[in-house]
């Protein structure tokens, strides 16, 4: 199996896209690392114990990262997710222990230990946790397969201020770095997450899996719907995450361009946007497979195909 380590802020559709990880012996989940992102850092330690308890799992190593941006004060949207970030069921708090290694720490440690290009790092949140490890020991870079994140738009612009997606707003600096790292980077813009929406067969579907999974994730994207059908007046809300993991299950569900891409971290107003050169007008080197497609229904088969094992 492909060796990952999930770096997440749960977040309802970071916990659809952790339990599609979990689903799928195709993925090695080295561990998951916590950010402050969605919720602050006490909250997605907790929400992403839930989840592993939730799926069975509780031999899953999780690790309490950075709890604030490199630079900038810390955005939460609890507006979009709800005080506990997950929103939408009550599930039991944990009782699974968190590792006392920081999610740094352990990032660096990992990838020391490991031959070059084996490990894929997927990113759900503010890169805060990646970009830091990789300033404190650049040396780790080449032991990346990939990184495939989600984060980012270009045609859909931005749905936290008008250039700027929330996961690349919240820490603009570490986004920088991660895109000028020189690692292979895979991204999933709102350009692909906007047509993943979660129509009501969809999370029908979801529930007449008739189980304690299939129930809590028709619960997360049904309470997720109702913030988002108000905002873009859409059938159904985009559950971003997931396609992190279902690229690395399926690549061909996404169609994108190996373009390069730049993130603003100067002007207030277009902060955190990510300036994609979508129809390579400049000379500037591809640094990143951009997504811009997505197949929808191929998309939910496979994640409730997943959800169906849990
Ligand atoms: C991203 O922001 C968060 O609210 C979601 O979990 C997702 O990672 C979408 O912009
Ligand atoms: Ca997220």
């Amino acid at each position: 199996p492909r060796k990952i380590i999930i770096d997440t802020d749960p977040g309802q559709d970071d916990a659809v896209a952790l339990l599609l990880a979990l689903a799928s012996p195709e993925l090695e989940v080295l561990g998951i690392t916590c950010v402050a992102g969605n919720v602050p850092l006490a909250l997605t330690t907790r929400n992403a114990r839930v989840v592993c308890e939730l799926a069975g799992k509780t031999e899953v190593k999780i690790f309490a990262g950075c709890d604030r941006p490199m630079q900038r004060a810390l955005v939460t949207a609890e507006y979009v997710h709800g005080k506990t970030g997950l929103d939408g069921i009550a599930l039991p708090d944990p009782t699974m222990a968190l590792q006392d290694a920081h999610a740094v720490d352990f990032i660096i440690e990992t990838l020391r230990d490991l031959p070059e290009g084996s490990v894929t790092l997927c990113p759900l949140g503010p890169l805060t946790n990646i970009a830091t490890a990789f300033t404190r020991a650049p040396d780790i870079v080449p032991k990346v397969a990939e990184i495939v994140l989600m984060g980012g738009a270009y045609f859909e612009v931005g749905n936290t201020t008008p250039a700027a997606e929330f996961n690349i707003y919240v820490d603009p600096q570490a986004a920088e770095i991660v895109f000028k790292s020189g690692a292979p980077l895979v991204v999933m813009p709102l350009d692909v997450t906007h047509k993943a929406l979660t129509t009501r067969a969809r999370i029908e579907a979801f529930r007449a899996l008739g189980t304690r999974v299939g129930n809590a994730v028709a619960s997360w994207t049904d309470f997720f719907e109702r913030f988002d059908m108000a905002k873009y007046g859409s059938q159904g809300a985009p559950l971003h995450d997931p396609c992190v993991i279902a690229y690395l299950l399926n690549p061909n569900l996404f169609e994108g361009r190996h373009i390069n891409v730049e993130i603003e971290t100067r002007s207030e107003l277009t902060m955190g946007m990510t300036v994609a050169d979508w129809w390579r007008v400049t000379d500037r080197p591809a640094n990143a497979l951009f997504m811009g497609s997505l197949d929808a229904d191929g998309f939910y088969t496979l994640l409730t195909e997943r959800i169906a094992r849990l």
